[in-house]
């Protein structure tokens, strides 16, 4: 077993995006543009209904999956295929953009906390013109498993014997939302093929490899060294956090915004489809709960 310590740490920095949402960056910045097969990492949390009301009007994407999940707040999604989506606190939506979706994410609340991340995951080229695709699910529909002062949520992949809800076939995603009470120790298996990173979004936590400390405070993107195995000890306040990893797809990454593809033909040809009105091609296949149950 080989602990992975922090090989990089980057504190987020406050941009605006959308119609003028105050959000805090960490990956997609200049201090790391990318984590193969992550592009961007964004947390939105405010109890001001000014830094997030204005939500984000109509935009594309082409070429990855966009992760939203919701600690707090409720959005509308909705896109140009007709899908309409709620998001609400502690659910989650994954939406394969892959070839084109515009869509817009929208608060319905004038007032009280909105907070969360969105999270942009690569595709690889044999994927990035295929069919859009989109998961949601509710907060009642996320296991969870309880341990000694350890609550782990599984958005996506394995942890303490069950799955996570979200299916990303594309990098074998792992996504765990985890809480932790005040000097509580979460371990798990991370393989040693997979990137990942660990933001910390409440209290603080340490992980310690070789006895050489490393304090991951809050609003840190922690990126994870080598090893097989992700072991940290919450500070005396308890932390909040989430860990995320998946399999680097290995290709060139050339990205304009909201278009991420091979080559920078790829992207001039997205561009064009915008203005042209033909970047969506095909209406995504919907899996929610209820398509699931059914
Ligand atoms: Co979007």
């Amino acid at each position: 077993m080989n602990i992975r310590s922090i090989q990089q740490q980057i504190n987020a920095v406050a941009v605006t995006e959308g119609a003028g949402v105050s959000v805090h960056r960490s990956l997609g910045t200049a201090a790391l543009k990318n984590l193969d097969p992550f592009l961007m990492l964004d947390h939105f949390g405010s109890d001001d209904p000014e830094q997030y009301i204005a939500g984000f009007p109509d935009h594309p994407h082409r070429g990855f999956i966009t992760l939203t999940y919701m600690l707090d707040g409720h959005m509308e999604h909705r896109d140009s295929m007709g899908n309409r989506g709620d998001l609400r606190a502690g659910g989650v939506q994954w939406m394969k953009a892959a070839s084109g979706v515009i869509h817009s994410e929208m608060p319905q609340q004038s007032n009280g906390l909105m907070r969360g991340f969105q999270l942009w995951i690569n595709l690889p080229a044999a994927e990035k013109m295929s069919d859009p695709a989109y998961q949601e699910f509710a907060a009642e529909a996320i296991p969870e498993v309880a341990e000694a002062g350890v609550k782990v949520r599984l958005l996506a992949g394995e942890y303490g014997g069950q799955r996570g809800v979200i299916d990303d076939p594309h990098t074998d995603l792992l996504y765990l939302d985890v809480a932790l009470q005040p000097n509580a120790v979460f371990a798990a298996p991370l393989a040693a093929e997979k990137r990942g990173f660990i933001y910390v979004y409440a209290g603080d936590a340490q992980v310690e490899v070789n006895s050489r400390a490393q304090t991951l405070s809050g609003h840190s993107f922690n990126l994870l060294g080598a090893g097989d195995q992700v072991q940290l000890t919450a500070g005396s306040e308890g932390a909040r956090l989430i860990l995320v990893a998946g399999r680097p797809i290995g290709e060139s990454i050339v990205q304009y915004g909201p278009f991420v593809m091979n080559s920078r033909e790829e992207v001039e040809q997205a561009m064009r489809d915008y203005r042209d009105g033909s970047l969506v091609r095909a209406r995504a296949e919907v899996k929610t709960e209820a398509s699931q149950a059914g």
